[in-house]
């Protein structure tokens, strides 16, 4: 029996009600599937435990998290918390230490789902970003001077570094030649920005040479916006900076049908570390507490982190489960034009998983991830990413 430890921070407002349901639907994928155990640790960490406590999470939760093989994550933020103490005191810092330098975000448009870009089918909306995830703007690098006076001044510095450009783009050439379209465009906004943005490039162009099988570009970001929205179909994977990549992904959201969708995967593809999986949506106070939170984002981002724990048999059977439910249209949020409750669609996501499980789904040709396998080189102590 193939065992995984779970990490699991529900976190924040809906983080609280979807990530349970998630955990949920994993469960009844192991069971189906069986030949694999999860086993979940729960910890309270968030803006609640920060009213208690002043702390986010405890000083030595890096430490505890690094012996775990993955980590599942709700959301992160509450109105009594100011969101860059909130944010910089757990969700950022995992993100730094545990080196999770890939964030993978599918944008595709689910089976049954409606997107709002009018006449665009399911196969026209299927991408997938790969975003910078530990430095360039949010490097957490800055200053200010003089504070509140006229002649304030503020500087904000975007960190980019060779390795960690290199790195991440490798990341998605890989994932791109693995890909049928075989298209990696980078984003890009050298035009104003002519230090971080031309570095940006030319290492961009030096790693396309190493990759002749795939078709690469380069857009700006305002424009590569625009194209999402009038030719999704002519994108398939994007690899941005930090910024960019989370601007870019809400949108994909957006044209995903709801940002309740949206999934994604804070990776450390050379598995030193736990890699973090969570939703691209926040918490949500105008809708917390009543199991009106679409579930779906964190039950996908629970079927990515299957997949890099190599259960792709599983990860294959809880999309299949979720497409099956959100195709059939009877069982759905109200985010989606539905009326029911958060419970009520993960119950339904469950059924089907236990249901589909006797007759395996075929897996999709290809998943988003490569099974991490933790190293020999694997950590035993956080170290600071700050
Ligand atoms: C995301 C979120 C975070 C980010 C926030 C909450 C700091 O928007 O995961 O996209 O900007 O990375
Ligand atoms: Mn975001």
């Amino acid at each position: 029996m193939r065992e995984h430890n779970i990490a699991v921070i529900a976190g924040d407002g809906i983080g609280k009600e979807v990530v349970p349901v998630g955990c949920r639907v994993l469960q009844a994928a192991e069971q189906a599937i069986g030949g694999f155990h999860l086993i979940y640790d729960h910890f309270p960490w968030g803006c609640e435990y920060y009213e208690k406590t002043g702390r986010m999470m405890d000083a030595d939760g890096l430490d505890r998290l690094v012996h775990f093989d993955a980590i599942y994550l709700g959301a992160v933020g509450w109105p009594t918390v100011p969101d860059h103490i909130s944010l910089w005191g757990l969700l950022l810092p995992i993100r730094q230490t545990f080196n999770q330098y890939a964030n993978l975000r599918p944008i595709r448009l689910l089976p049954g789902l409606r997107t709002p870009l009018r006449g665009k089918n399911n196969s026209e909306i299927d991408m997938v970003c790969v975003r910078e995830n530990v430095e360039g703007e949010y490097a957490g690098v800055g200053w200010r001077y003089r504070r509140g006076r006229p002649d304030e001044i503020v500087h904000q510095v975007g960190v980019f570094t060779r390795c960690g450009v290199e790195r991440v783009m490798r990341y998605a050439f890989e994932l791109a030649r693995r890909r049928p379209a075989r298209r990696l465009t980078s984003a890009t906004k050298s035009n104003a920005l002519q230090y971080s943005m031309v570095f940006w490039d030319e290492v961009f162009r030096q790693l396309a040479a190493e990759y002749p099988e795939v078709t690469t570009e380069t857009s700006h970001v305002d424009a590569l916006a625009a194209r999402m929205v009038t030719h999704p179909e002519t994108l398939d994977v994007i690899v941005g900076s930090n910024l960019f990549g989370d601007i870019l992904t809400d949108l994909g959201g957006a044209l995903q049908g709801s940002l309740g969708i949206a999934a994604s995967a804070n990776l450390n593809p050379e598995g030193e570390y736990p890699s973090m999986f969570e939703s691209v949506h926040g918490s949500a106070p105008d809708i917390a507490g009543q199991d009106r939170a679409n579930p779906v984002a964190s039950i996908w981002a629970g079927a990515l982190m299957l997949e890099s724990l190599g259960e792709v048999d599983a990860a294959a059977l809880v999309m299949a489960a979720l497409e099956r439910v959100l195709a059939e249209g009877e069982v759905r949020t109200a985010d989606l034009g539905g009326r029911n409750s958060t419970e009520e669609v993960g119950n339904a996501i469950v059924r089907a998983a236990l249901k589909l499980g006797n007759v395996l789904p075929k897996p999709r040709a290809m998943g988003y991830i490569q099974p991490i396998k933790p190293q020999r080189t694997r950590k035993t102590q956080a170290g600071t990413g700050t």
